[in-house]
């Protein structure tokens, strides 16, 4: 099946949102961990691994309609230097996804 260029430009454009997630999600996650918030850490996790099927879903689309999947991330990844600060770092990347 041969893909309209525009459909597969924007599976790429939340494509790449996609990987931002997967990266900033995967960030917290490890802080989190390590600053003894488990509970909070796995839900991240999972929030990562949900995350890592829409990019797979994502990728497979773009290959389905005869694209190549690109793996540049975009928005840029911000780590948070604290709890509250990741919550809204990722509720932003979660909101600007839904735009
Ligand atoms: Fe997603």
């Amino acid at each position: 099946m041969n893909g309209n260029a525009s459909v597969i430009a924007i599976c790429q454009e939340q494509l790449s949102a996609e990987g931002a997630a997967i990266i900033q999600y995967a960030f917290h996650h490890e802080a989190q961990e390590v600053w003894g918030y488990a509970k909070l850490s796995d839900e991240t996790f999972k929030a990562a691994r949900e995350e890592m099927g829409h990019f797979a879903k994502l990728s497979s689309r773009i290959v389905f309609l005869e694209g190549v999947p690109v793996g540049v991330v975009k928005p840029d990844v911000t780590f948070g230097a604290t709890i509250e600060e990741q919550i809204t770092l990722d509720a932003a990347l979660e909101e600007a996804a839904i735009e």
